[in-house]
């Protein structure tokens, strides 16, 4: 089973930005808990990271025919994003949503979630262990 972990504007600066909201793990920590994952769960996990949202929508319509699963953190795109729901839907690749932080009790404007439309679950508040709790549950939806 092959899971393409994708993440939005600005993932690359976990561990430096906003550690109150988004804790003090790195982003190399991530890279190494979804390594950690594929391995304990004989997965093939591919990652890639994109400030720019032409690159997201490119990755995921590359991932067409190639990918069981979708996680994707699309950060600010969440909120602002039709490009990134409109690619999701154009690959009908089951995809999770998954956010660091605790959206919900945030700002106003970050109660909207474009791409969460296209995807069939959200992981949220959970920090960097929400991505293996959107793999495992990718996993078992995808096995069922
Ligand atoms: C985020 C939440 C978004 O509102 C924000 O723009 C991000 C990260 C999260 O993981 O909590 O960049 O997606």
């Amino acid at each position: 089973m092959k899971i393409l972990v994708l993440n939005g504007p600005n993932i690359n600066m976990l561990g430096i930005r906003e550690p109150g909201i988004y804790g003090k793990s790195s982003f190399a920590d991530l890279l190494a808990l979804l390594e950690e994952t594929a391995k304990a769960e004989g997965l093939e996990i591919e990652q890639y990271q994109s400030n720019h949202e032409g690159d997201l929508v490119d990755k995921i319509q590359q991932a067409y025919g190639k990918v069981d699963g979708i996680v994707i953190n699309p950060a600010a795109y969440t909120h602002t994003s039709v490009a990134i729901l409109d690619a999701l839907k154009a690959v009908s690749i089951p995809a999770v949503e998954v956010h660091i932080s605790n959206v919900d009790a945030r700002e106003a404007f970050r109660q909207i979630s474009y791409p969460g439309m296209a995807c069939v679950h959200t992981i949220k508040g959970q920090g960097l262990d929400g991505y293996r709790q959107a793999i495992l549950w990718l996993r078992d939806h995808l096995s069922r």
